[in-house]
């Protein structure tokens, strides 16, 4: 088959058309890993950065203009919506995201500036916006947001945790309250994708980083309900989604249920069984990104076996991906291998 365009190549994956290769991004391609990208934090602080649409744009472009990769991913963050809600959101050095005003009580929610949320947001449609301007379509477009119950858990816990211990037993203590907040961010994450759908997004992924936490009851019972709230309202425009669920293997039967277009899988889920149980879906992923602190040679024999496990069915609906985010420190010619792998 004659070569497509790389947005040409993405948006038939996306839609289970035939394609030449398989089209490859990877989960936080634009990072700190990257040279140029630090060279730009030591200049402007992160908010800066993500405000500001011709930073956040060259930011979202490294990647593109060094590796063989199809898809460019807006420069943001899941925690902008609850940076946007009041809660006081700042990166500690070293040390992830802190809230100085985390969720403990029906007070603290009722507390919630939801008031002009979306106009506080908007500077994420605007970095779509001109990101996609300056693409002129040469690559697909990729948005995003976090998923409730991840954006949930760094509420109540007012940062990052191994276990998010509060989190988890406000959804059992209280039950309703916990909904009451799922719901909540599940609707200001609706209109923050529908606005970066409206700016030229091709499609969207909710990253529920820390989903694999939960057992499939309580992912059941607590994690869909509220992606189904903005799954169903981006279905009604016909807008694609996909949905990353950290450690989710064990969650993987019930993932049906949050009515995404596809999933985009951890490391250690077996692809086989996932396109197994969801033979028509999009499914993305899934180098484990350690691998990328291997070598070369490494990388390209995994990327080629990931290749050869997509071409055992007939389903076209494949992304190359990482299985995680890219981490700092990783080489940069590793990410090469990866990409000219799959583009050989
Ligand atoms: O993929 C991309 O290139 C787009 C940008 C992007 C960022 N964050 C930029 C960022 C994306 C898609 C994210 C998603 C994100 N943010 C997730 C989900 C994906 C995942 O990794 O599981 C999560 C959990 C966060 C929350 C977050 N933001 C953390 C834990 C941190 C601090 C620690 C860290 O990994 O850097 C951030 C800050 C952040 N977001 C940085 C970047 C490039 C680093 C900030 C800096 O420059 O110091």
């Amino acid at each position: 088959m004659q070569k497509l365009t790389r947005r040409a190549r993405f948006l038939a994956a996306l839609n289970g058309e035939p394609v030449d290769r398989p089209p490859v991004w990877l989960m936080r391609q634009a990072g700190r890993y990257l040279p140029e990208y630090m060279a730009i934090r030591a200049k402007h602080g992160f908010w800066d950065v993500c405000r500001t649409p011709e930073l956040s744009t060259g930011v979202a472009l490294e990647p593109l203009q060094k590796f063989e990769i199809d898809a460019a991913i807006v420069f943001s963050d899941i925690l902008v919506v609850p940076e946007a809600m009041g809660l006081g959101v700042t990166f500690g050095k070293g040390e992830g995201p802190l809230m100085s005003k985390p969720m403990r009580s029906a007070a603290d929610l009722a507390a919630w500036n939801l008031e002009g949320v979306q106009e506080r947001l908007k500077y994420v449609p605007n970095a779509v916006a001109h990101l996609q301007k300056t693409l002129n379509g040469s690559h697909g477009l990729i948005g995003f947001a976090g998923a409730p119950f991840t954006l949930f858990a760094y509420s109540v816990e007012g940062g990052g945790s191994d276990d998010f211990r509060l989190a988890r037993t406000m959804l059992h203590n209280e039950p309703a309250l916990a909904e009451k907040a799922l719901a909540t961010i599940a609707d200001v994450v609706t209109g923050l994708l529908e606005s970066q759908f409206e700016a030229g997004v091709d499609v969207i992924q909710l990253f529920d980083t820390w989903g694999g936490l939960l057992s499939r009851e309580e992912y059941l019972r607590f994690a869909i309900p509220p992606i189904q709230r903005i799954t169903k309202a981006l279905a009604a425009k016909g807008r694609k989604s996909m949905l990353f669920v950290r450690g989710g293997h064990h969650l993987l039967p019930v993932l049906g249920e949050a009515g995404v277009d596809g999933f985009s899988l951890d490391w250690r889920t077996p692809w086989a069984e996932a396109r197994a149980l969801y033979p028509n879906a999009l499914l993305q992923g899934n180098i484990d990104p350690i691998l990328l602190f291997t070598s070369p040679e490494v990388v390209r024999s995994a990327t080629r076996g990931l290749m050869t496990q997509m071409a055992r069915h007939a389903s076209t609906r494949n992304i190359v991906n990482l299985g995680h985010g890219i981490l700092p420190q990783t080489p940069v010619s590793s990410v090469a291998a990866m990409c000219a792998e799959v583009a050989a």
